[in-house]
């Protein structure tokens, strides 16, 4: 039976590949999508998910998060949340719940210390310094001070042949307090169902959210449209729309896979990065190189993947 895992960015890779071993044996899709976002939220470098995420106005890491599995269709979610060091881990064992299975702030803090989650201070010196100078650029220059939203999401099928979804994400750099984007948000950060497959988008939520584009994407795929096809179909149209009504679009980005295995992708960005291994492939980042109406990617090479090590690791200045 064949099996697959596609999350959004380079920064999944890592997870990705110790759970590509372990969906081949026969871990379930939950556990998979759990397992990669772990990683990616564990990562002190990864500036806009779990610990080193970058923090709101006030200088605190409020955290979102969700799972979806795609057989019974159970969601669970949590949004804004301090000081936890797995968001993803409560969202997947709040889809376990018949109701309260979405919660934010105080409400979610106590869930998370009531059945024994683990707390750990999510705001690193590294965001500090960040902070720091992004206050003195906003005065100086008076920049725009919202930036940086990338949000894990992953998407799986196991052998079984059942799909699961999650994301994970600290949210736009320098949000409103109790500022929540799409990342938690059912049909439009991410969406599931095992008869027919799953998508989760990165992106600025305030936008992402206008066109509920996981849902779409996975309904479009139901209608029998390739991934492919669906995602740039998607992104493509409410892109467009938002040009067409508003002026502007924000940066919009998906990634999906069918219940085959098969994936697609879609962007309205210059470079979007994602990671993807199936039973046919091994682990890999691709690059999207075209935003013409249809997407067209290209394996990263070694020195696109030296130069983003480097990246992450330079020193803020
Ligand atoms: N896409 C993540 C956010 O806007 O919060």
């Amino acid at each position: 039976m064949s099996w697959g895992i596609i999350a959004t960015w380079r920064m999944a890779l890592e997870g990705i590949e110790v759970s590509s071993e372990k969906i081949s044996k026969g871990m379930s899709a939950g556990d998979i999508v759990e397992s990669v976002v772990k990683a990616v939220e564990d990562y002190p470098l990864y500036k806009s998910v779990g610990y080193g995420g970058l923090p709101n106005e006030n200088c605190e890491v409020e955290l979102d998060a969700a799972f979806m599995d795609g057989n019974s269709l159970s969601i669970g979610a949590v949004a804004g949340i301090k000081d936890f060091k797995n968001p993803v881990s409560m969202a997947k064992r709040l889809s376990e719940e018949k109701y309260n299975c979405f919660l934010v702030g105080t409400g979610a803090e106590e869930y998370g210390d009531e059945n024994g989650f683990e707390r750990k201070n999510m705001l690193t010196e590294r965001a500090i310094s960040f902070y720091n100078k992004r206050k003195k650029a906003i005065k100086e220059k008076g920049l725009s001070p919202y930036d940086g939203h990338d949000t894990v999401g992953v998407v799986a099928l196991d052998i079984e042949g059942t799909m699961a979804v999650a994301t994970s994400t600290s949210g736009l750099f320098m949000k409103k307090r109790g500022r929540v984007g799409d990342s938690p948000i059912s049909g439009s950060g991410f969406y599931v169902d095992s008869n027919i497959g799953g998508a989760a988008a990165t992106g600025l939520g305030e936008d992402l959210m206008k066109g509920c584009v996981s849902y779409e994407i996975v309904r479009l795929m139901g209608e029998g449209h390739s991934p492919q096809d669906a995602a740039d179909r998607t992104i493509m149209k409410l892109n467009n729309e938002l040009i067409r009504r508003r002026g502007y679009a924000g940066d919009l980005s998906v990634v999906c896979m069918n219940n085959k295995g098969q994936w697609g992708v879609a962007t309205n960005i210059k470079e979007f990065t994602f990671s993807v291994a199936t039973s046919n492939e091994k682990p890999k980042v691709y690059i999207t190189k075209n935003l013409e109406g249809k997407t067209v990617y290209e394996e990263a090479d070694e020195e696109w993947l030296k130069g983003y090590i480097k990246k992450i690791n330079k020193k803020v200045e």
